[in-house]
């Protein structure tokens, strides 16, 4: 399984990323992935960028390859599923990144005892830092969920969670990176607003942004325990922090993260209401 095939099927932002990061690991060869988007401009484009084999047709990426990868919008993942079902057979393996559609609808959309993984991953397995939640469907076989684990652990963390939670991951961690880099661009802001030049500003706020992230990791303290690190008596911190309570920062961070897993699970009915289930 090591040198398994790929087929990434849809390969915008995140279909794109997932090569990207597969490829600068090492983790998969470029002889053995192949990508597909509809249009046959876009196709060329992407062959010369990304270095790999890029399509137009599904249904032949889906044949050629052991592993499948759909990284498509939740609105069109019912048709691109009807169009390849009889290309995918029961010794694939099939995995899906869309947001809000469960396993049991890709089953019942191939029409077979197909072995099944969903996946929410983040764009930051760009630079192989992602956070990718996962959840596996009913026939799929040990060793090909730990082929998948094995797979999106090159380009980030995994963690396998139950398929009712895959929601909330993607509220969460799968949406995450757009509320950092609202932190980081508010952060720039400001420090332009207190006199630093743009580009330092950028780079003193993607840098902290960073610095703290590797402390939570590493420490692995309560959040609370780190911000009492960088509040003195007094100081600045603490003074800031008063206007950030009394702004709700927090609150809207919360409220921020039940809206996308909300919706997350609109898609999800949404785009499998009324198909094969
Ligand atoms: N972006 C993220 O950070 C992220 C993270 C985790 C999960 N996801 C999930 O990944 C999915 C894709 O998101 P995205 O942000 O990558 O969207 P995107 O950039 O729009 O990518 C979707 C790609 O699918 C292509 N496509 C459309 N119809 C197709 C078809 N029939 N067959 C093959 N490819 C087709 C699109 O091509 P055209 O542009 O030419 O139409 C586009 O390149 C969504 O379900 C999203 O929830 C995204």
């Amino acid at each position: 399984m090591q040198e398994a095939r790929v087929a990434i099927i849809g390969a915008g932002h995140i279909g794109s990323a997932l090569v990207r990061g597969f490829l600068e690991t090492g983790r998969c060869k470029r002889e053995h992935l192949m990508a597909t988007i509809p249009s046959e401009e876009k196709a060329q484009q992407l062959r010369e960028e990304l270095g790999i084999q890029v399509e137009s047709d599904n249904r032949k990426a889906c044949g050629w390859a052991r592993v499948i990868v759909f990284c498509v919008k939740p609105q069109v993942m019912a048709s691109v599923l009807q169009e390849v079902a009889d290309t995918v057979s029961e010794d694939k393996l099939v995995t899906s990144v869309v947001a809000g559609i469960p396993t049991q609808f890709i089953e019942g959309c191939l029409g077979k005892q197909v072995g099944v993984v969903r996946l929410m991953p983040n764009i930051a397995v760009l630079s192989r830092q992602g956070a990718t939640g996962m959840c596996r469907g009913r026939f799929v076989r040990d060793e090909d969920v730990e082929y998948v684990r094995n797979l999106f652990s090159s380009v980030g963390m995994v963690m396998e969670v139950s398929e009712d939670l895959m929601d909330a991951v993607t509220g969460l961690s799968g949406t995450g990176p757009m509320y950092i880099f609202q932190v980081i661009e508010g952060l720039s802001d400001a420090g332009v607003k207190v006199g630093l030049s743009r580009e330092k500003a950028y780079a003193l706020a993607v840098q902290t942004v960073l610095g703290a992230a590797l402390m939570a990791r590493d420490l692995g303290e309560h959040p609370g325990q780190l911000k009492d690190l960088v509040t003195s008596p007094a100081g600045t911190a603490i003074s800031a922090l008063h206007l950030m309570e009394r702004s709700g920062f927090r609150a809207i961070l919360m409220d921020a993260v039940e809206e996308a897993a909300r919706r997350s699970a609109e898609l999800g009915k949404l785009h499998t209401l009324g198909s094969s289930d």
